[in-house]
C-alpha cells in the first residue's frame, strides 16, 4: 500500500502468541513497552506494541467501539499515550466480520467510525482479522473499505491484512495493505504437520516459497508473528525461524513475554546483523535457490549488491551444505567476502563456493559480498 508507511518490514511485539485472549490487559502492555526500551529491543529497531484480540467489548449508544474496562481500566487513549511516551508506536486489532475470532465485536458496518476512533486514540497500526464474516463476503472489497477509512482518518496507520492467505491476498492486496498474512496461524513447533494442517516453521517456509515477487517496500508477505522464546522449539530451531523470517523480509513481531526473556531468546531477537538483513532497504524477499532432500539454500539480494544466504538443514543430523556462487547469481571466478552472522565472524575471501557444517533443524546464515 502506497501510504508512505512500512518501507521496511514492521518490527515490534504483538500480544497474541503468548498472551492469547485471557492474558491481555493494560499491565502486560505497559510492562512490554517498558521492556522494549530497557532490553535494547527499541534500539535494535522494534517499534510497534500491538494489542491483538480481546481488548474490546461492545459499542456505546452512538456505535463507538468500547474497550474492556476490566482489562483496560485506564482506557485505550491513555495506553497509547504511555506507549508513545516511550518513543514507541501503538497498534490495535479488529475484524472484518461481525465478531473477532474470540467473539468480540468486529468492524463490519462501522469501518469509518472505527478508523476515526483509532486515529483519535493515537493508533499507528491496525491488524484486521477475517473471522465471522458474512456468507459470500468478499475479502478484497472488505479490506479496501477499511483501507479507505484509515486513509480518511487523518492519521498515518499501517494496515495489516489477516485473512490467512485464504483468498491469495498477494494477488490483490499490494495496493490495499502494507502487509498480508500468507499462511494460517503459526504454531510453536518446527515441523507440525497435522490432519488439520498445522503450521510449524517448516510448513510456513514452504508456503512462503514462490511468493517473493509480490513483496516490496510498503507491501509485504506476512508469514505470521514470531514464536521465538515461547518454549516449543530448541535454540537452533528458533535461530532458524528468525533467520528465515529475516530472509523473507517478514514483519518481525515478537510474540513472546519480552519482560521475561532468557539470554538465548535475547541473543536471537537482538541480533542486529540478522535484523539488518530483514530491514535491507531494497526490500527483496529471499527465495529458495536449491533443495537436495533436507538441505536447502536460500538467497536474498541486498541493496549493496551482496547476498544474504541461509544454509538450512531440515534433517535429523548435522550435515555439510555448500553454496556455489552460481547458485546465487555470481560467476564462479568471483572472489567474495563471506561473513557468518550468528558467530559474527569474517571468513575471509572465498572463490566459487563456501561450505559449512549445519546443525540439525538449524541454519548457517551468511553474507556474501563481491
Ligand atoms: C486469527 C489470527 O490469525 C491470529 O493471528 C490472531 O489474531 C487470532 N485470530 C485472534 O483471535
Amino acid at each position: 500500500l502506497d501510504n508512505g508507511l512500512a518501507k521496511t518490514p514492521p518490527m515490534g511485539w504483538n500480544s497474541w502468541n503468548k498472551f492469547g485472549c485471557k492474558g491481555l490487559n493494560e499491565k502486560v502492555v505497559r510492562e512490554t513497552a517498558d521492556t522494549m526500551v530497557s532490553s535494547g529491543m527499541k534500539d535494535a529497531g522494534y517499534q510497534f506494541v500491538i494489542l491483538d484480540d480481546c481488548w474490546q467489548t461492545g459499542r456505546d449508544a452512538s456505535g463507538n467501539i468500547v474497550a474492556d474496562a476490566e482489562r483496560f481500566p485506564s482506557g485505550i487513549k491513555a495506553l497509547a499515550d504511555y506507549v508513545h511516551s516511550k518513543g514507541l508506536k501503538f497498534g490495535i486489532y479488529s475484524d472484518a466480520g461481525t465478531m473477532t475470532c474470540a467473539k468480540r465485536l468486529g468492524s463490519i458496518g462501522h469501518e469509518y467510525q472505527d478508523a476515526k476512533q483509532y486515529a483519535n486514540w493515537g493508533v499507528d497500526y491496525l491488524k484486521e482479522d477475517w473471522c465471522n464474516t458474512l456468507p459470500g463476503q468478499n475479502s478484497e472489497s472488505s479490506y479496501t473499505l477499511m483501507r479507505n477509512a484509515l486513509a480518511e482518518s487523518g492519521r498515518p496507520i499501517v494496515f495489516s491484512i489477516c485473512e490467512w492467505g485464504s483468498t491469495k491476498p498477494w494477488l490483490w492486496a499490494g495496493s490495499i495493505g502494507n502487509l498480508w498474512r500468507a499462511t494460517g496461524d503459526i504454531q510453536d513447533c518446527w515441523d507440525c504437520k497435522k490432519d488439520w494442517g498445522g503450521n510449524g516453521v517448516t510448513q510456513i517456509i514452504d508456503q512462503m516459497n514462490g511468493l517473493e515477487t509480490f513483496a516490496g517496500p510498503g507491501h509485504w508477505n506476512d508469514p505470521d508473528m514470531l514464536e521465538v522464546g515461547n518454549g516449543g522449539m530448541t535454540k537452533e530451531e528458533y535461530r532458524a525461524h528468525f533467520s528465515m523470517w529475516a530472509l523473507f523480509s517478514a514483519p518481525l513481531l515478537a510474540g513472546n513475554d519480552i519482560s521475561n526473556m532468557t539470554a538465548d531468546t535475547k541473543e536471537i531477537l537482538l541480533n542486529k546483523e540478522v535484523i539488518a538483513i530483514d530491514q535491507d532497504p531494497l526490500g527483496r524477499q529471499g527465495r529458495r535457490v536449491k533443495k537436495t532432500g533436507d538441505q536447502e539454500i536460500w538467497s536474498k539480494q541486498l541493496q549493496d549488491g551482496s547476498r544474504a544466504v541461509v544454509l538450512l538443514n531440515r534433517g535429523p543430523a548435522p550435515t555439510k551444505i555448500a553454496v556455489s556462487w552460481t547458485d546465487i547469481g555470481y560467476p564462479d571466478s568471483l572472489s567474495a567476502s563471506v561473513r557468518n552472522l550468528w558467530t559474527a565472524n569474517d571468513l575471509g575471501k572465498q572463490t566459487g563456493a563456501y561450505s559449512a557444517e549445519v546443525p540439525s533443524h538449524g541454519v548457517v546464515m551468511l553474507t556474501i559480498k563481491p
